[in-house]
């Protein structure tokens, strides 16, 4: 076995010891969005600290644990914190989570996160469908040696987020009776902003929204088998596309506002999954 399977390994045994509980859907909530769980059943709590080789997030008010539970008939594990590379850990590290709950048994991946809109038309508040994405900026997690049991060398990345549970996400916004954005993510890999040139870029390449997580993470999943969705929460214009300056408190108070929105839409999603 290699590192990464060993290290695997042993977090799975740790999360089963303590809970025995297979989830159907895995959950990874972006900053400002950890208030989901309050929306599910809630089975029993795991903090990441608690397991050992699990990446621990570094950034004040970034919580970390797993929480198990039920929205409605749907078994799920949700990711309330993750970790991201500018935190300086590997590509690898940060998408141990998502290979972890893969082991658990889910099978379907729905990432969300706080971006910034590329978009002249986002504004802040709007909810954004990740249709496709873009990872060039940063390294692949799948970088290295690569065991079989993990998944393939060279993954299709055609198709990464799923149709079928995209179409899911859209029912459900409709029924909620909002507008759902829908664009290409594009993951930089922080921890500073973009510049407005680097902005301008971006856009001509085609993104939609930007931030510092999910890609790489979409990757790894792909890999491992998951089905996966996304649900971007814009929190504010990225740079040059707006006067005001940027900051992690602005960002987090815009998702806070979303958060009711979003909440609603994420649960009515999930409950058809
Ligand atoms: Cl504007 N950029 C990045 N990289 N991440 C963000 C963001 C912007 N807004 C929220 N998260």
């Amino acid at each position: 076995m290699t590192d990464t399977e060993v290290k695997l390994e042993n977090c799975r045994k740790a999360v089963e010891d303590r809970i025995p509980f297979r989830p159907r859907v895995a959950i990874v909530l972006g900053s400002g969005l950890g208030d989901f769980v309050e929306e599910i059943d809630q089975k029993a709590v795991i903090e990441y600290r608690d397991i050992p080789g699990f990446p621990v997030s570094t950034v004040a008010g970034h919580e970390g644990r797993f929480v198990f539970g039920y929205a409605g008939e749907t078994p799920l594990v949700i990711m309330q914190g993750r970790v991201h590379l500018y935190e300086g850990y590997s590509p690898e590290e940060v998408v141990l989570p998502v290979r972890l709950m893969r082991q658990m048994g889910a099978d379907i991946l729905v990432l969300t996160n706080a971006a910034g809109g590329l978009r002249e038309e986002y504004r802040p508040g709007d909810l954004m469908l990740i249709t496709d994405q873009i990872s060039t900026f940063v390294p692949s997690p799948l970088r290295g040696a690569n065991p079989a049991s993990l998944g393939t060398r060279f993954p299709d990345m055609s198709a990464a987020y799923d149709e079928e549970l995209s179409m899911l996400i859209r029912e459900s916004a409709a029924e909620c009776g909002f507008t759902l954005r829908e664009g290409v993510y594009l993951q930089n890999p922080g921890p500073q902003y973009e510049t407005p040139a680097e902005v301008r870029m971006f856009r001509e390449l085609g993104g939609c929204a930007v931030g510092m997580s999910t890609a790489v993470e979409t990757i790894a999943a792909v890999h491992c088998g998951f089905r996966v969705c996304g649900i971007s929460c814009i929190t504010n214009a990225a740079a040059g596309l707006s006067h005001k300056k940027l900051s992690h408190e602005e960002v987090a108070a815009a998702a806070d506002e979303a958060a009711p929105q979003f909440r609603k839409l994420l649960l009515e999603a999930v409950r058809k999954m």
